[in-house]
């Protein structure tokens, strides 16, 4: 099949043979037509320690190059190679352009895959195996955003995986608002949303803490993103089904004194009236599933980081905690939805099947 693709080269600097692939490819921002290849490169390092004579600590210095494809066509599958040393297969990948209207597909929900590498590597060889069509990460990629030396591991983690799918990231904490998460997965915009098949998804920045050092522009942010979100919401109330997904959870069986936003729990009620389907969040380290008028509150935050408790259920909401490090496949037909949470071990800790409103509701109101 032929395609017609502009490739529009939006690094700055120019592109060396010799340069060291460190991170992906992977592919982020795709539409309907579009979609941005990424990759970073380790062009040299820093050298440093506590004498002239012991510079121990070597420090790679990145460089992130990306395209941007246009003339896609929805649902079909790109195969593309990147510039770069290292073996060609580790250069090369594939990916689906997001389809339209309604449409089967998978895709895997999962984070907080800092700290402990070995166990993130387990999960993304777990989920790789489901072959997705895209993979939301709930954030805390890393456990210091601003160490360049923390990136590459992730990436040299994820590669495999992230090389035959599309990478959704939302902001952890532990990225700390750092300027290379935005880089990286070309997150022009702190929140943002897109549409797969017929559902709508929101990813929000609900690391009020990195944002500004002033409450008052912390508090203008806030505002101003709950302004945007129910725009957004408002505009997809047709959508078949409407997902949430940001770092903080809403609602947590790990209560842990000063660890919850204070700021989360004010979306309930937007949520609520802009009738969401599901809101998927992490930061805890461990699997939740609470229901609270009809909305579904899904903490997966068991990517690798070290494991929290589940300790305090909520009595008549929480309908499933498990502290275990766990992955949340899900797939798309049409308009039902059938949602696993699968441990490590394998176990399946829960399945959730979902009908869109849409389906039941009289013709004359579709
Ligand atoms: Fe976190």
């Amino acid at each position: 099949m032929r395609l017609l693709i502009t490739l529009l080269i939006c690094a700055t600097s120019a592109l060396y043979a010799a340069d060291k692939v460190v991170g992906g490819p992977y592919v982020v921002n795709p539409a309907a037509r579009s979609a941005t290849i990424g990759w970073v490169v380790e062009t040299d390092g820093v050298k440093t320690g506590g004498a002239p004579d012991q510079l121990t600590r070597r420090i790679p210095v990145l460089r992130n190059e990306k395209i941007s494809m246009t003339g896609l066509k929805a649902g079909e599958t790109v195969y593309y190679e990147i510039p770069g040393a290292g073996p060609l297969e580790e250069r090369t990948g594939r990916f689906k352009v997001p389809p339209t209207g309604p449409a089967s597909f998978q895709f895997v929900v999962f984070g907080d895959t800092r700290t402990r590498d070995d166990l993130h590597r387990r999960i993304v060889q777990a989920i790789s195996k489901t072959d997705p069509d895209f993979v939301i990460h709930t954030g805390d990629l890393v456990a210091d955003g601003y160490d360049t030396a923390q990136w590459p591991v992730f990436f040299a983690i994820e590669r495999d995986l992230l090389r035959k799918t599309v990478f959704f990231p939302v902001l952890g904490n532990h990225e700390r608002n750092n300027a290379r998460f935005h880089e990286f997965f070309a997150i022009q915009t702190p929140y943002y949303s897109f549409n797969w098949g017929s559902a709508h998804f929101v990813l929000l920045n609900s690391d009020l803490n990195n944002v500004s050092v002033s409450p008052a522009e912390r508090e203008r942010f806030w505002a101003e993103q709950m302004r945007w979100m129910e725009d957004d919401l408002q505009k997809n109330q047709k959508a078949d089904f409407r997902m949430v997904v940001m770092h903080h959870p809403a609602l947590t069986a790990y209560q842990e004194p000063s660890h919850m936003s204070k700021d989360t729990p004010g979306l309930v009620p937007l949520f609520e009236k802009y009738k969401v389907t599901a809101v998927f969040a992490g930061h805890d380290h461990n699997y939740q599933h609470h229901l609270k008028n009809g909305i579904h509150y899904i903490v997966t935050g068991g990517g690798g980081a070290p494991l929290a408790p589940v300790d305090q259920p909520i009595p008549g909401i929480t309908v499933k905690v498990e502290s275990v490090e766990h992955y949340t496949p899900i797939q798309i037909n049409g308009n039902r939805a059938h949602i696993q949470a699968i441990a490590l071990d394998g176990h399946l800790i829960e399945t959730i099947d979902l009908i869109s409103p849409t389906a039941m509701a009289p013709a004359s109101r579709q």
